[in-house]
């Protein structure tokens, strides 16, 4: 059942090429220049006509939502708020019938997740669906949806359902882009090829377990952990972080590069290591001075940098290598060392990695 891995969550990262092919297969056709998605075909309207998107989830699926806002703003120049589904729900909210809501769930069960749906609809907003689970309660409730096809995730931990659920809102923005002429057929069309070259991008970074593992072995007796990202990446340092602390009970955080000085640099000395994406094109030379200030108070660095990167390599006390490709989607890369690491960090340390404790798979009380 595990596939000859010895967890679900080691089969289930390594599935990541297989998973987001299968998300985009049949929806993405470069060659003619389209993405079909029957759900937002048939409401486009709704999703060009919409003040704003506003998207809610909780976990790691609210990480997809923060890279999605990123994706869409940038993209498609709709201006997008992501929400925990659990603060949204109690805020006394606006919402209006000009609001799209994207509900974001792997289980499709979350039950903060499907009350919020139920209030925006009782609003008025038009509600889409990314969901996992086939015939969830949250895909039955929404107005429209589009599956990320990622196959059964069992491992508590989020790994494939992430990086899917980033698929299926890439093609959603592209396809926004197009519409709204945001985007040009050129434009356009180098973005489908390129998202096209993921999975094996992706397999590439795969390669890099046995070097995660070292770094593993370095790091897995930490008690505290600092992921940074910046723009694209941020929310992947939260990602980081969350994998971490649930598999493997160290407390870790993640933070916007740049926040750092705002507090928790105070934190760093030489036991304290940091996870530092910085990969080429996004922000690059911010996040070098970042890993700077980290250096001189003499954290420990570990860095996700592009192939041949030769500035961070020299700061760094390991890199680790992810392809090129565009800046809007490293998160598909960056992602995965990142899960590697907590999924090793987490077996050194004797966890129960595939059911961590206190925690469900899907939460279905709030
Ligand atoms: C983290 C994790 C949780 C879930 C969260 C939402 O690895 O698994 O944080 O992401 O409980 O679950 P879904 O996506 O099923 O709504």
């Amino acid at each position: 059942e595990k596939g000859g891995y010895d967890h679900f969550m080691l089969k289930e990262i390594y599935e990541q090429p297989r998973a987001i092919l299968d998300t985009y297969r049949g929806r993405l056709l470069a060659d003619k220049g389209l993405i079909k998605m029957a759900g937002v075909d048939e409401n486009i309207e709704k999703f060009l006509n919409a003040n704003r998107i506003i998207i809610v989830a909780c976990g790691t699926s609210w990480h997809a939502g923060l890279v999605a806002e990123y994706i869409f703003e940038d993209l498609a120049r709709i201006p997008v708020e992501v929400e925990y589904a659990s603060e949204f729900r109690y805020r006394n909210p606006v919402i209006t019938d000009k609001d799209v809501l994207i509900a974001i769930s792997q289980s499709g069960e979350t039950a903060d997740t499907l009350a919020a749906i139920k209030l925006a609809k009782e609003k008025g907003a038009f509600v889409f669906g990314v969901c996992n689970v086939v015939g969830s309660s949250i895909s039955r409730e929404t107005d429209a949806g589009a599956y990320t096809h990622a196959g059964p995730e069992i491992g508590v931990a989020s790994t494939k359902a992430f990086t899917t659920q980033i698929t299926v809102l890439t093609l959603i923005a592209l396809k926004l882009a197009k519409e709204k002429g945001v985007f040009s057929q050129s434009k356009y069309h180098e973005f489908l090829t390129e998202l096209e070259n993921i999975p094996s991008k992706v397999e590439k970074v795969l390669l890099s377990n046995a070097l995660v593992e070292q770094v593993a072995a370095v790091y897995k007796d930490a008690t505290n952990c600092l992921y940074l990202g910046r723009g694209y990446n941020f929310p992947v340092a939260l990602e980081g972080a969350l994998k971490l602390k649930e598999i493997s009970y160290i407390h870790a955080e993640g933070y916007p590069a740049a926040e750092m000085k705002h507090g928790p640099i105070a934190l760093i000395d030489e036991h304290m290591p940091v996870f530092v994406i910085a990969t080429k094109k996004g922000h690059y030379e911010k996040v070098v001075s970042n890993i700077q200030e980290i250096k001189s108070r003499k954290g420990k660095i570990i860095a996700i940098v592009t192939e041949g990167d030769e500035m961070v390599r020299d700061l760094a006390d390991h890199v680790i290598e992810v392809p090129e490709t565009f800046e809007s989607l490293t998160p598909l890369l960056t992602t995965i060392p990142l899960q590697l690491l907590s999924y090793h960090i987490a077996l050194m340390r004797g966890c129960n990695v595939d059911q961590p404790r206190n925690l469900a798979k899907s939460v279905t009380v709030e």
